[in-house]
C-alpha cells in the first residue's frame, strides 16, 4: 500500500486557521489566542480546540463552522474535529489588552490625535425628520462600499438604531469590554440593547455623558473607516457631550424642506460653532412624493435644506454643503420596519439612489487627516 499524500504539518494547519477571524472580534483566532491546541494523527485526522472569549458565545457555530471549512481545505487532512474550550480569566485580561492596543485603560479610540477614523454625528433640532433612517441608510452604504462602518445610537429617548438595522442579538461582554453585534456588515451599539425590556429611561445629563463615554470607550470597534452617531433631536446635552469625548466628530444636519423644520436644523448645526466642530454637510430629507405620473408633490414645501446649508456656511465662516434631497418613499420606511435599510433592500428606488449618492461622496473622504483640524494652536508669533 501506497501513500496518497502525507498528513497535513502543524504549520499548514496554522496558516489554515490563519484565515479564520473571530466573527465578533474580526480579527484571525490565532492572533487572539483562541487556538489551544492542534493535534494531527497520522491518518491526517486534525483536532483543533478553540477557545471560546466566554461560555455562553452567540456565535459557537458559525465559528464551529469557519474552523472546520478552513482546515479541510489542508491538503492531505482527512478529516476535522473542532472542540470548543473557554478562555481563563488571564487569557482573557489578555486579549483585551491586546485589543486595546497595550493600554490597560479606557480610552476612546477616536479621540486619539492621529485616529483616521471619520466620525459623523447626525443632528436634526427637530424630532421625526429622518436622522436615524438616514444614519442606518448611510452605514449600511457605506459598509457595501467595503468601508469599515459602526454606529452608535446615541438616542437615549427613542432608541430605534437596532430595529431598523435589524440586530436582535445582544452584544457580547467580555468582563467590561463590550463586543458589539454586526448587521448588514455594520457594528451597532445602542443604549436600547442594554435596557430591560422596552422600558422607558430618564437620564440626566452626567448619565448620558457616561453612557456615551462607555459606548465609545468599552465597545471593541476595531479599525473603522467611519462611526456614525445617531443623535437625539435637539440641540442637547448629548450633543455638546460628543463634542468633549470627541472633538473632531463632525456634525451632519438632517432637515425637511419646512422653513419651520429648517430654522430649528439651523440651530443645531450653530452649536458646533461653540464647539468648534465641522458641520460635513445638510441633508434635506421628505424632499418630495414622487406621483406616479412623474410629477413632484412637495409635501412640506421646498427650500428647507439649501436655507441651512447657506445660513450655516455664513454662520460658520465655512463652506457647509447640501449633501443631497431624500425623497419620500415608502419603501424607506417598510425597509426599517423590516430591518433592511432601503438601500440594500430597494437600491434602485429614488430615496435609496439619494442616500447612495450621500454615502459615495462621504466614503470618498472617509479616512484620513486631510481637511481635518489637528486642534494644534499656532505657538504666538
Ligand atoms: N424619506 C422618507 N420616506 C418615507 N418615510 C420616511 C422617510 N424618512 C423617514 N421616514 C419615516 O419617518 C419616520 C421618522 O423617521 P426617523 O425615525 O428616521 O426620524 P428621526 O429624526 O430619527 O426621529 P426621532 O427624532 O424620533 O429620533 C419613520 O417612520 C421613518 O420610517
Ligand atoms: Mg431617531
Amino acid at each position: 500500500m501506497e501513500y496518497m499524500s502525507a498528513a497535513p504539518t502543524q504549520d499548514a494547519v496554522l496558516a489554515a486557521l490563519a484565515t479564520v477571524d473571530d466573527p465578533e472580534i474580526k480579527k484571525p483566532i490565532t492572533e487572539l489566542g483562541m487556538v489551544d491546541a492542534v493535534e494531527i494523527s497520522d491518518s491526517g485526522h486534525v483536532r483543533v480546540t478553540v477557545l471560546l472569549t466566554i461560555s455562553g458565545c452567540p456565535l459557537k457555530a458559525t465559528l464551529t463552522e469557519r474552523t472546520t471549512q478552513a482546515v479541510q481545505s489542508v491538503e492531505g487532512v482527512t478529516g476535522v474535529e473542532v472542540r470548543l474550550g473557554v478562555m481563563t480569566d488571564e487569557q482573557r485580561t489578555a486579549l483585551k489588552e491586546q485589543l486595546r492596543g497595550g493600554a490597560a485603560e479606557r480610552e476612546i479610540p477616536f479621540a486619539k490625535p492621529g485616529s483616521l477614523t471619520r466620525v459623523y454625528a447626525v443632528a436634526s433640532g427637530k424630532g421625526g425628520v429622518g436622522k436615524s433612517s438616514v444614519t442606518v441608510n448611510l452605514a449600511a452604504a457605506l459598509a457595501e462600499q467595503g468601508l469599515s462602518v459602526g454606529v452608535v445610537d446615541a438616542d437615549v429617548y427613542g432608541f430605534s438604531v437596532p430595529r431598523m438595522l435589524g440586530v436582535e442579538q445582544r452584544p457580547t461582554q467580555v468582563d467590561d469590554m463590550i463586543l458589539p453585534p454586526i448587521s448588514h456588515d455594520v457594528k451597532v451599539i445602542s443604549i436600547g440593547m442594554f435596557v430591560p425590556g422596552n422600558q422607558p429611561v430618564v437620564w440626566r445629563g452626567p448619565m448620558l455623558h457616561r453612557a456615551l463615554q462607555q459606548f465609545l470607550a468599552d465597545v471593541f470597534w476595531g479599525d473603522l473607516d467611519v462611526l456614525l452617531l445617531d443623535l437625539p433631536p435637539g440641540t442637547g446635552d448629548i450633543a455638546i457631550s460628543v463634542a468633549q469625548l470627541i472633538p473632531g466628530a463632525e456634525i451632519l444636519v438632517v432637515t425637511t424642506p419646512q422653513q419651520a423644520a429648517a430654522e430649528v436644523a439651523e440651530r443645531a448645526g450653530a452649536i458646533a460653532l461653540q464647539t468648534k466642530q465641522r458641520v460635513a454637510g445638510v441633508i434635506e430629507n421628505m424632499s418630495w412624493l414622487e406621483l406616479p405620473d412623474g410629477t413632484r408633490q412637495e409635501l412640506f414645501g421646498a427650500g428647507g435644506g439649501r436655507t441651512v446649508a447657506e445660513s450655516l456656511t455664513r454662520s460658520i465662516g465655512a463652506e457647509v454643503p447640501l449633501l443631497g434631497q431624500i425623497p419620500l418613499d415608502v419603501r424607506l420606511r417598510e425597509g426599517a420596519d423590516a430591518g433592511t435599510p432601503v438601500v440594500l433592500g430597494e437600491p434602485t428606488s429614488a430615496a435609496a439612489v439619494a442616500l447612495r449618492g450621500i454615502a459615495k461622496g462621504l466614503g470618498a473622504r472617509a479616512r484620513g487627516l486631510a481637511g481635518r483640524s489637528l486642534g494644534l494652536t499656532p505657538a504666538g508669533r
